[in-house]
């Protein structure tokens, strides 16, 4: 897969304002041993069949789809080329490497993650260019120079040796290995929405529309379970007592307005990753990805036209 010109200029210039995510992810605490991933991965049918976080609302393949699309938009985009999963580069934003379609990184550990997934699930494939990094990416994970508030530092990878050639693998095996893909799916479901089942469940959340919120939230910030605390109080009530799923996703996204505002620094450039949200599914009312499609609209500091997404 080949990204337009235009996709690979906006990166290398905005990719640090844009795809900024934060190290710390109170949820990977559930991710201690591989026991644990292969349990979690046998409990979610992520690919080719439905996400079943709640076995009574299970989001369809397309609805699933459209979810890691607009992630994808906001972590490689705007792009027209599908989900972006070989990216690969140093981003200068203090978070090592950040790679494929939601933007892994070594900093935060999802990129480790991904790895030991694969790892773990294709047992097989001894040429697998990751097994030769983990202890490299072990070290790369919360290394002392990674740093959640967007300054500009590029961090020196070869310190913990992974070396120059990481990346260029990273693209080739993208480009070229299917499961390797299909892994990237899912682990982010894993990681960043299986993770948060209980949140799901407690507040009775049931639509794809806030469901790819809390997703997308999860993947920039972590911290969703303070977000929607903030959220019930603004909101006075949630879907578990009363409060209408759009009336909440209201709420939240001013919540994880004002969350990402306190954050500061180049965190303030991402407010239109909110805003877009907004127009496209809080605005619009299409919680459900009615027809199967959704529409963000332009915005000056980010698409300079709408970006439909369908499937
Ligand atoms: C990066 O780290 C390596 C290994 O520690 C070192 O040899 C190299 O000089 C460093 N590069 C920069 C630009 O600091
Ligand atoms: C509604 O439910 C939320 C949790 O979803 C809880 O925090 C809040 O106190 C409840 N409000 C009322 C009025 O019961
Ligand atoms: C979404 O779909 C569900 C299940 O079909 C339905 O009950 C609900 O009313 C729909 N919500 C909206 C906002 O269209």
């Amino acid at each position: 897969m080949l990204r337009s010109i235009f996709v690979v200029n906006f990166l290398s210039t905005q990719i640090s304002a844009i795809a900024l995510k934060q190290e710390w992810i109170p949820e990977r605490d559930e991710f201690s041993s591989i026991e644990d991933i292969a349990r979690k991965m046998n409990s979610i049918k992520a690919i080719g069949s439905t996400f079943a976080l709640r076995d009574e609302y299970p989001m369809t393949e397309c609805q699933i789809e459209i979810m890691l699309q607009i992630t994808n938009q906001f972590e490689n985009g705007p792009t027209n080329n599908g989900l972006i999963y070989d990216s690969c580069e140093v981003t200068a934003d203090s978070q090592g490497i950040s790679a494929g379609f939601i933007q892994f990184t070594t900093c935060c550990g999802d990129l480790l993650s991904l790895c030991n997934d694969y790892i773990q699930q294709y047992q097989s494939d001894k040429n697998f260019f990751c097994i030769s990094y983990i202890p490299a990416l072990q070290a790369a994970n919360s290394a002392p120079e990674c740093g959640e508030d967007g300054n500009s530092v590029q961090l020196n990878m070869s310190k913990y040796g992974i070396d120059s050639s990481f990346c260029p693998k990273w693209t080739e095996t993208a480009d070229t290995n299917a499961n390797f893909r299909a892994m990237q799916r899912q682990t982010a479901l894993n990681e960043y929405l299986g993770t948060l089942q209980s949140l799901i469940q407690e507040y009775n959340i049931k639509t794809p529309g806030v469901l790819a919120q809390l997703f997308d939230a999860n993947v920039q910030l972590g911290a969703v379970s303070d977000i929607a605390a903030a959220a019930t109080v603004k909101a006075n009530g949630s879907p578990a007592n009363g409060t209408s799923e759009l009336t909440w996703l209201g709420a939240f996204l001013e919540a994880r307005t004002s969350y990402t505002i306190n954050l500061g620094g180049a965190y303030l450039d991402t407010v239109y990753r909110i805003q877009a949200f907004k127009g496209g599914i809080y605005d619009t009312g299409n919680l459900n990805f009615t027809d199967n499609k959704i529409i963000l609209p332009a915005d000056d500091s980010w698409a300079m036209s709408p970006i439909t997404i369908t499937c």
